[in-house]
């Protein structure tokens, strides 16, 4: 989207009609975030920010970097506003296009922390405590078990509701915040007339859960204490091919895709979304051909894949002041664009407009 068609059909508008004419088909609209916690991870790009780009193309995009969401676990001051810079250079480097979409750094739109208070205020305890998510990381960082860990889908919804998106592209881990969303969304319009419009996860079908290559049972993190876990996708392609070599499988030889098999299905998961060959293709491309040699293919297939990536990447690095005008430009139209919803919630929830 460039700065022009943004204002005339800026996220969350309707477009304008004339008297007689027929109504357009309104642009669907996408959302969606990623947290800046370290470099992401071959799991984040395949389940996510792959089909951010895509979408770019079609609808009208807004993606961030939810930095406010990375306090909820004690981070080192200096490295977290290093690493959200970077984050948002990835995002870039990934193929998210400033021209095209609405790309910023949430703690930049005072509006997403606003809302997530009155949404806090309409979620209820018991929802919150069933989160899967919560239980996990309060059991991981037992001595920070903070309030805003507790309430952080609240903020989630906020991101999410404050730019009326029909749909919110994320990972299989992220469908229970979703859903927690869709139920405020019910829980307030039920309350204060049709306030929010009620968004989708779009979940890919390949690729929504990309597991670790340690452990096959686990999810690929870029938390996991163990680096060979996971692919970074800015490590460098010995790097890439070293860990597929080192990946986990099972005392079989047969590249198939079974029950049973979880560090085979990884792979062939992996290899099928980057380079669009089925699974049977790949099954009948490896017969009669051992582990070894499927996972070098895997591996030089995937940092053949992320090589542009990095180099973007390192290219966007260099020129921080382009990278800090494109996070304000980003800024700028969040802002305007989510405080049409804030202003509706606060006159519906009885606050007294200044
Ligand atoms: P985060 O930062 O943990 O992950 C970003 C996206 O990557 C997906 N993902 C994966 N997909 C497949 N396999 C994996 N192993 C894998 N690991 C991560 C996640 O599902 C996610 O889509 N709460 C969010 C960030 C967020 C957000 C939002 C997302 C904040 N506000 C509003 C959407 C809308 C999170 O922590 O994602």
């Amino acid at each position: 989207m460039n700065e022009e068609t943004r204002n005339k059909n800026g996220i969350g508008n309707e477009q304008k009609k004339s008297p007689g004419e027929k109504p357009a088909e309104r642009k669907k609209i996408i959302l969606s975030g990623i947290q800046p916690t370290g470099i992401f991870t071959l799991g984040n790009y395949i389940g996510a920010i792959r089909n951010w780009g895509v979408m770019q193309e079609e609808y009208h995009c807004a993606y961030f970097i939810a930095d406010l969401h990375s306090l909820t676990v004690r981070q080192e001051p200096a490295a977290l506003r290093k690493q959200s810079l970077e984050a948002f250079a990835l995002l870039l480097a990934c193929g998210i296009d400033p021209d095209k979409s609405l790309v910023f750094i949430q703690s930049h739109v005072h509006n997403h922390a606003e809302l997530s208070w009155i949404l806090s205020c309409n979620s209820s305890f018991g929802a919150l405590s069933r989160m899967t998510q919560f239980k996990d990381k309060a059991a991981r960082h037992a001595d920070n078990v903070n309030a805003g860990l507790f309430t952080y889908p609240a903020l989630m919804a906020a991101d999410i509701l404050l730019y009326q998106p029909d749909y919110v592209p994320v990972g299989e881990d992220q469908r229970q915040h979703l859903e927690f969303t869709r139920d405020i969304v019910e829980h307030f319009n039920g309350i204060y007339g049709n306030v929010f419009r009620m968004p989708e996860a779009y979940i890919p079908k390949a690729g929504a859960r990309v597991m670790s290559l340690q452990d096959p049972a686990k999810k690929m993190s870029k938390s996991d204490p163990n680096p060979n876990a996971y692919i970074s996708i800015l490590d460098e392609p010995n790097v890439i091919i070293n860990k597929f070599r080192r990946a986990v499988t099972d005392s079989e030889t047969e590249v198939c895709f079974r029950e049973g098999k979880d560090g085979i299905n990884n792979l062939m998961t992996i290899y099928s979304v980057i380079t669009g060959r089925s699974l049977d293709q790949i099954e009948r491309d490896f017969a009669g051909k051992g582990y070894g040699d499927f996972k070098a293919e895997v591996g030089s297939a995937v940092a053949e894949k992320l090589r542009p990536i990095r180099e973007d990447f390192a290219r966007f690095m260099q020129d921080k002041e382009w990278l800090a005008q494109q996070y304000r430009r980003g800024a700028e139209k969040a802002a305007e664009i989510s405080a049409r919803t804030l202003a509706k919630v606060k006159k519906k929830v009885g606050l007294l407009m200044p």
